[in-house]
């Protein structure tokens, strides 16, 4: 929940990195709040016990989200597996995963379907814990859909059709609403304990949310009903309306080219007619699972004001659909290298150094830790104000490691730096 705050311009300092290059939305909590005061204990926020919530049997779904980049892939297959190892049956739906990582899961092709992911190791004394992994295949889930609701000759009909091809393979918005589709899917099958789900580094972070709204209102919305009776609309309006409709659809469908495009879509509509029901029901059906007790989830953001300023509008976002949130995992974070020697002090005493002319590489090590000072603290400070715009969100930090995490150990040791946020977790 966030109160009303005095909107202020943004510090000078703290450029974050691009997030997908998207501007963030305006007006964000997170730029709305001043900066904290520096932090006095109290103000810490709660720390984020993920341990408690992956071995919780009621806990049946986690959904990791935020800004492309920020390590949603990477904690997912990180909280999954220290959940296998736990002794839960789980499986991992990961969305265009590093390649390395793909590898060390063991998917090595895009088949759409759980693969028993090896070297799973359960801690001591407790068996039965299993991970499978799968990368999400958008149209190839697409497709199960249309074949789940059509008949054989119908869903070749449709297949076949340009538009289609172009919708389920490049619609914006279609991944986010597979992703879901192959949630509901993948936990209707009850052979596993628990879904952990990676979502799509969609330019908004809202649009998984927006999902069966999205694809509700494309598909059986105006639209379609203006298309589906073009008969009834004679030439202007009709293509007045036409247009309109279309400048809902993103550039990929605009690529296809005029009378040719509107009979795709005829055809497409006509094919796809009865099946529009079925759609809506099971996004809805995934809305509803996504919002039940037993899912989780987990925001995640790198110290970065971009990143940050993403997640904080995310968090809104869940609190005003009422979804289940666990709370925000820093991912990232440089701690501070030695508390006792402050950035001044250090370039103060680099100064010194450099006017005797004596030990130059002293000097150079003295102003690389106020860099690295400085740097935590401004991650700190970032971290504060997102704590100071969303108070009762719970925080889990990670430490950035030195190399990329693309291996079962590297998946390990994050892992165990999520639960170790649950206990004392430094600055
Ligand atoms: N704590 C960390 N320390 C170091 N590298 C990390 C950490 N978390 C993620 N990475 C690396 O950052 C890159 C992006 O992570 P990824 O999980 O793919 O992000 P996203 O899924 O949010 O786009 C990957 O190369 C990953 O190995
Ligand atoms: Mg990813």
């Amino acid at each position: 929940m966030t109160g009303p705050f005095t909107v202020r311009d943004g510090g000078a300092d703290d450029a974050g990195t691009g997030v997908d290059g998207t501007p963030a939305p305006d007006s964000a909590p997170f730029d709305a709040v001043p900066d904290p005061p520096p932090a006095a204990p109290d103000d810490a926020p709660a720390l984020l016990d993920l341990d408690t919530a992956l071995a919780e049997p009621a806990t049946r779904i986690l959904v990791c989200c935020g800004s492309g980049g920020v390590g949603k892939t990477t904690t997912a297959a990180a909280l999954a597996l220290r959940a296998a190892e736990q002794g839960r049956r789980v499986v991992v739906l990961t969305i265009d995963p590093a390649r390395r990582l793909a590898q060390s899961l063991g998917l090595r092709e895009l088949d759409n379907t759980p693969r028993r992911v090896d070297g799973v190791r359960p801690a001591g004394g407790r068996d039965g814990g299993a991970l499978d992994a799968m990368m999400l295949d958008m149209k190839r889930t697409f497709d199960e859909v249309v074949l789940a609701h059509a008949s054989r000759e119908r869903a070749e009909q449709i297949f076949a059709n340009p538009f289609y091809q172009s919708l389920s393979s490049s619609f914006a918005g279609t991944q986010e609403y597979m992703a879901m589709e192959k949630l509901g899917q993948l936990v209707g099958t009850g052979r596993w304990d628990l879904v952990v789900v990676d979502t799509p580094p969609s330019r908004s972070a809202l649009d998984f949310l927006d999902a069966p709204g999205r694809l509700g209102s494309f598909l059986d919305g105006r639209f379609l009903r203006v298309l589906t009776a073009p008969a009834k609309a004679g030439g202007k309006v009709y293509l007045k309306a036409f247009n309109a409709g279309l400048s809902m659809v993103t550039g990929a469908v605009t690529k296809v080219l005029g009378a040719s495009l509107l009979r795709d879509v005829q055809g497409f509509v006509s094919a796809m007619d009865t099946m529009f029901g079925g759609f809506r029901e099971r996004a809805e059906a995934t809305y509803r699972l996504l919002a039940a007790p037993g899912t989780a989830f987990v925001v995640v953001a790198a110290p970065e004001r971009d990143a940050l300023r993403e997640a904080s509008y995310f968090v809104d976002r869940l609190e005003r659909d009422r979804m289940p949130l666990a709370g925000l995992v820093l991912n990232r974070v440089h701690p501070d290298p030695a508390p006792e020697l402050s950035a001044e002090r250090s370039l103060a005493a680099a100064e010194v150094l450099q006017e005797s002319g004596a030990h130059p590489v002293t000097a150079a090590l003295l102003r690389l830790h106020a860099d690295r000072v400085r740097l935590s603290e401004r991650e700190r400070r970032l971290a504060a104000r997102f704590t100071a715009a969303h108070p009762d969100v719970p925080v889990a930090r990670v430490p950035a490691q030195p190399v990329d995490v693309h291996d079962l150990d590297g998946l390990r040791t994050i892992g165990a730096a999520l639960a170790a946020a649950s206990g004392a977790a430094p600055g």
